[in-house]
């Protein structure tokens, strides 16, 4: 009895943990749709598949290979901006969608994330227009290029595919030029100078220290886990849709930390929990 109870709780153990780690995986979902063919293939070339399922509540706004052939000649890295900002922060399905109670919603995708979005360039206009669902780029005056065309896979409440007709590119997104031009490197050569500016008191963190001196918004005392998310929050008055990212990321660390250590304490009932939420995670 006692061997069958631990047996479940390990198998139950294995299923949490392998279920947990990632939710879902979008490389997998799209490769059941030939048609985002390339679509996939871009997302996995840029990493963007990676960050998408590191995510917990996500939406996808998928292009199919007829409509991405102007994406798919660009070079990676701005092939990659343009496509984050196709992925929002938040889960809107079909009913999600047709529930909206304003005319105009404005949601905030990964390329805000990225930290490297200007102006409203990281967020989109999701309208209700008399020929449907509508999207487009949420910078002033730009047009709601993309149709909605059909809800492709939904996952609630944490990811959903949705297909456009059109690639959604924020004017000026491919302008930007976050890492200096290679012919300015040497002239600017002091190598040393950055590191004696850090203060002593910065923490040793990876690769941080060095992208924080180029946009200068970002304050010192910013802690290096978001400086992507903090500056915007106090640039853009838009405040709901700005709020959901970071709480996310919350309650994912707070989610598995919990039931990690309730599951040391309790018996049975547990082994049943974790069953259940292995078949759920099925
Ligand atoms: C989404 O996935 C996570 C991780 O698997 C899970 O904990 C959560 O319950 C799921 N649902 C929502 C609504 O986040
Ligand atoms: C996602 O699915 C693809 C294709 O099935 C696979 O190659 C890849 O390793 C998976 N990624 C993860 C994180 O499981
Ligand atoms: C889409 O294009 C990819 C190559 O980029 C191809 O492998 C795939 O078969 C195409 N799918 C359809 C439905 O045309
Ligand atoms: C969304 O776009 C439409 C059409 O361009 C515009 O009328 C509306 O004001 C925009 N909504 C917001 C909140 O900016």
């Amino acid at each position: 009895m006692d061997s069958k109870v631990s047996s479940l709780l390990f198998i139950a153990i294995l299923c949490l943990l392998s279920s947990t780690s990632t939710a879902f995986n979008i490389t997998k979902i799209l490769a059941q749709y030939p048609e985002f063919a390339s679509f996939n293939d871009l997302l996995a070339q840029s990493g963007l598949a990676q960050e998408i399922n590191g995510r917990e509540t996500i939406t996808v706004l998928a292009l199919d290979n007829g409509s991405i052939d102007g994406l798919s000649g660009r070079p990676v890295d701005i092939a990659k901006r343009i496509l984050s900002a196709h992925v929002i922060l938040d889960y809107y399905d079909q009913i999600k969608l047709s529930k909206l109670q304003k005319a105009s919603t404005i949601v905030t995708t990964l390329f805000q994330a990225s930290g490297i979005a200007d102006d409203r360039q990281g967020f989109l206009n999701i309208s209700k227009t008399a020929e449907g669902i509508k999207f487009g780029s949420a910078m002033k005056g730009a047009p709601l290029v993309a149709s909605l065309v059909k809800s492709v896979y939904a996952q609630p409440y944490n990811i959903s595919v949705l297909q456009v007709s059109e690639p959604i590119e924020a004017p000026g997104i491919e302008n930007m030029a976050p890492p200096p031009p290679p012919a300015a490197v040497p002239k600017k050569a002091p190598a040393p100078a950055p590191a004696a500016k850090t203060p002593p008191s910065a923490p040793p963190t990876d690769k941080t220290p060095s992208k924080a001196p180029a946009p200068s918004k970002v304050e010192p005392s910013t802690p290096t886990e978001s400086p992507t998310e903090g500056p915007v929050a106090a640039d853009v008055p838009a405040a709901s849709p700005l709020a959901d990212a970071p709480l996310a990321d919350e309650t994912t660390a707070e989610a598995p930390a919990k039931s990690a250590s309730s599951k040391m304490h309790v018996g049975g009932a547990v082994v049943v929990v974790g069953l259940l939420a292995c078949m759920v995670g099925f």
